[in-house]
């Protein structure tokens, strides 16, 4: 692509309705709303941290798209068709696939749609590659990872725990959900001293939820 004025209203505005139209119905917690919350969050974490904030705000929107929903794969609608490509779908229709990577070669064949320079289009779907991986080559991959990550805790991710268990899970107890769903995993690791300071205040309240549904539970309050 050549170097003619990004448009990048236009381009958040396709990027938009795409995540809409393929991202929307999965109720897991990887809707939409995530893809929303975390460019937020990734921005938010930007203005105090540095880092690209239009790469980062396109990549954030796009880096769970690899969680599309079956319907849209099935209808081949929105990759490409090198083997490669077809290899990473089957994978991820089995489970396995790395679904990062996945997220990052949509990304690529929906941004080729756009006048987003060639470089611009290498850099986000790298950070997108990047996002959960432990080994992030710029600073941009991690406040994407730190932003996803603040979106697993605090009150946003009992929310998001309970979408999922209405979503899949529904008969299952509530002692159970504490157990697989509320309790802090304290795994994620935290690159940016702002999102540490953010993750601990949502940890804690956390905690505290857990805290006080056991209590309930065992009729202890
Ligand atoms: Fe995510």
């Amino acid at each position: 692509m050549g170097s003619t004025v990004f448009n990048r209203d236009a381009a958040l505005e396709k990027i938009r309705k795409f995540i809409c139209l393929y991202q929307s119905d999965l109720s897991f917690g990887h809707g939409f709303d995530h893809a929303e919350r975390v460019c937020r969050l990734a921005l938010f974490l930007s203005e105090k941290e540095g880092g690209d904030p239009m790469v980062l705000e396109i990549a954030a929107l796009l880096h769970d798209i690899g969680y599309v929903s079956l319907a849209a794969l099935k209808r081949e609608l929105i990759i490409g068709d090198s083997g490669e490509e077809h290899r990473i779908f089957e994978n991820y229709l089995t489970g396995t696939a790395d679904h990062a990577e996945l997220s990052a070669r949509i990304a690529r064949n929906l941004l080729k749609e756009t006048d987003l320079p060639d470089e611009k289009i290498d850099q986000i779907c790298t950070i997108i590659r990047e996002h959960d991986k432990p080994n992030k080559t710029s600073l941009e991959a991690k406040i994407l990872n730190d932003g996803d990550a603040l979106d697993r805790c605090g009150a946003t991710w009992i929310a998001r725990a309970f979408q999922r268990i209405s979503a899949f899970d529904r008969r299952l107890s509530m002692g159970t959900a504490i157990d697989r769903y509320l309790k802090p995993s304290g795994k994620d690791p935290r690159h940016t001293k702002t999102a540490e300071e953010m993750m601990e205040k949502r940890l804690a309240y956390q905690n505290s939820f857990v805290k006080q549904l056991i209590e309930e539970l065992e009729l202890k309050s």
